[in-house]
């Protein structure tokens, strides 16, 4: 079976995390780590502090993006206050309110042509209508893979000093925004957290480690998502590996970025779909929704898994993760022949040998 499905990133870690992987010692398995003999909680908190320009406690390690969400929402909501999300987006993000007895609400994301956009002045209107606790922004955003401007951020934090708002960036590897672009404005403005993983572009998504930068206003969660004993000192490791191998996650990153335009090249002469540009290794296609059962059977009978929705607004959306050129070829095979039968093609390119 070819997984497509989970924004995973199957080029895999590099080499030198593979590294870090066979000179485990017995050590580093049955011991806590003892960074904070350093007077710091650990080597790679430490170390991200120091690329970007931060205090080590405005930089918080945890198990995967998932678990800081977790943490934020516990930390923050209380029964029937306020998340605030995209009204497309990752469904965990309903999930961890609900388990407060928090509510989520939506704010829109509008298509405009290809893309998907937030639109700053409707997020204003509605954070002063509905007062949330927290607003979250997801840039790239899951599924829609559109961006959010750094100058839009900084109007949003300029007018709601006081609400928590938090930046999901799982996806901001993929992007041509740079690494210390919006978690500069952590030190400016008190009031924001920006989530980082490893999962993604890393290709860590199995070792479960994330960090998250957070300004002053979140102090309880500096408390909250403490570790006293130390984090995983394997996931630890290959993290700081992964981040010092920047050269070969910058040709993962142009790869995954070429190979993404093979799906927009292929759906853009297809009638009656639209494949959304994204910044993300994903993109989202619609497609008419009496396709719908024939693609999942024909995708299904080639061994090939991405995903489909059952939620009201995405029923007629799949979400594509960019695979490596070959699995990509092997999918794009499949959709080529899929959609020939059913829509005119205009010209064919997708160049899917
Ligand atoms: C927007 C978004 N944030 C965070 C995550 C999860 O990241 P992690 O693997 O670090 O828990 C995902 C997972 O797909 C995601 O789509």
């Amino acid at each position: 079976m070819l997984f497509l499905d989970r924004n995973e990133n199957h080029f895999g870690p590099a080499p030198e995390v593979f590294e870090v992987i066979h000179n485990i010692t017995p050590e580093m398995l049955t011991t806590y780590s003892r960074d904070f003999m350093l007077g710091i909680k650990s080597k790679l908190s430490a170390h991200i502090a120091n690329i970007l320009g931060l205090a080590e406690k405005n930089v918080l390690i945890s198990y995967g993006s998932e678990d800081m969400l977790k943490h934020i929402m516990h930390c923050y909501l209380l029964p029937g206050e306020k998340l605030m999300i995209p009204e497309y987006s990752w469904w965990y993000y309903t999930r961890v309110a609900s388990e407060v007895y928090a509510n989520t609400v939506e704010y829109p994301v509008h298509i405009h042509r290809n893309s998907f956009a937030y639109d700053i002045d409707e997020i204003i209107t509605l954070v002063k209508k509905e007062q949330p606790k927290i607003l979250l922004i997801a840039s790239p955003n899951n599924p829609t893979g559109n961006s959010f401007s750094e100058r839009h951020l900084e109007q949003l934090l300029e007018t709601f000093p006081k609400l928590l708002i938090v930046l999901d960036e799982a996806y901001i590897g993929f992007s041509d925004k740079r690494l210390d672009g919006n978690t500069r404005l952590v030190s400016k403005y008190a009031n924001l957290a920006v989530l980082r993983t490893f999962s993604k572009l890393y290709a860590l998504a199995g070792m479960r480690i994330a960090y998250a930068v957070a300004g002053e206003q979140f102090r309880e969660l500096m408390m909250y998502s403490n570790r006293y004993l130390g984090y995983n000192r394997i996931s630890e490791q290959c993290a700081l590996a992964a981040l010092k191998a920047e050269q070969y996650y910058h040709s993962i990153q142009s790869i995954i970025v070429s190979e993404r335009q093979r799906y927009m090249d292929l759906f853009s002469v297809a009638e009656g779909y639209t494949a959304f540009r994204s910044d993300a290794n994903f993109l989202l296609v619609r497609f008419p929704e009496d396709h719908k059962e024939q693609m999942q059977r024909t995708l299904k009978a080639a061994g090939i898994q991405i995903k489909f929705y059952d939620e009201r607004l995405l029923k007629n959306y799949v979400r594509i993760t960019i695979g490596t050129p070959a699995e990509n070829s092997q999918l794009l095979n499949v959709l080529m022949n899929f959609l020939s039968a059913y829509v005119p093609l205009s010209e064919i390119t997708g160049n899917s040998e």
